[in-house]
């Protein structure tokens, strides 16, 4: 049975690890949310008071670094489900200038791809069209009005009982927007053969259904 493997690329909160997950869920293949793995490198980073200016200690960093996901998807740094902690504010905060570092990329990226060989994936992140899987079958670019991603990440921070003001998110928002897209390493960029989908006026499963129309198009098959 053929597998392909699905990019899914697009700015913070615009629901791709909603989409990537459903995707996934649906078509039976793996799912992986590149962002837990950079979110999982800056709290480990946090927590050792690595300094970002100093190659060497990012290096060994780096080396002393073990990243994966259980089966819930919840991702395990160095054997320990760090899931909820990379999900806080302080990681949120710290993140866009950990992943720009090239040797953080490389390291991730060479893991990314390793996890792909088989096919059967859906990874979302910043730069999977265009760097991690420059030859995925297909490739999401996904795009939502800013205004409603700042609602979207305040309202899912509130659920899930994390205390940061609307301002904050907004905030942190635009600073990651703006770091993610002008590093110099893999920018996030949207891929010349990607599919552009905005879902500001989308609701789950609409986009959903959507992406699967063209997930078949692309040669996925129902298992
Ligand atoms: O998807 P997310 O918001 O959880 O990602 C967290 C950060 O990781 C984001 O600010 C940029 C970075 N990132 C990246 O540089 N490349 C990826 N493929 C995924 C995430």
């Amino acid at each position: 049975m053929d597998k392909i493997i699905i990019a899914i690329d697009g700015y913070s909160s615009c629901g791709k690890s909603t989409l990537a997950k459903g995707m996934a869920s649906r078509l039976g293949y793996i799912y992986i949310d590149s962002g837990a793995m950079y979110r999982a490198v800056a709290l480990f980073f946090l927590r050792h008071n690595i300094r970002l200016d100093n190659a060497e200690q990012v290096r060994q960093a780096m080396d002393d670094i073990t990243i994966n996901f259980n089966p819930d998807n919840r991702a395990i740094l160095n054997g320990e489900d760090v899931e909820n902690e990379i999900r806080q504010m302080e990681v949120s905060n710290h993140v866009s200038p950990v992943s720009a570092l090239p040797v953080v990329r490389r390291a991730l990226v060479r893991q990314q791809q390793a996890m792909g060989q088989r096919k059967g994936i859906v990874m979302d992140g910043r730069d999977i069209g265009t760097v991690v899987f420059p030859h995925a079958e297909l490739k999401i670019f996904l795009t939502a009005d800013p205004e409603k991603r700042v609602q979207r990440r305040f309202e899912e921070l509130k659920a899930k009982g994390m205390d940061s003001s609307l301002e904050e998110v907004r905030h942190n928002l635009s600073q990651r927007d703006h770091i993610d897209s002008s590093r110099e390493d893999s920018p996030l960029r949207q891929a010349a053969d990607a599919i552009v989908i905005d879902n500001t006026h989308m609701n789950r499963d609409e986009q959903l259904e959507y992406a699967l129309e063209l997930a078949y198009l692309a040669g996925a098959v129902v298992e």
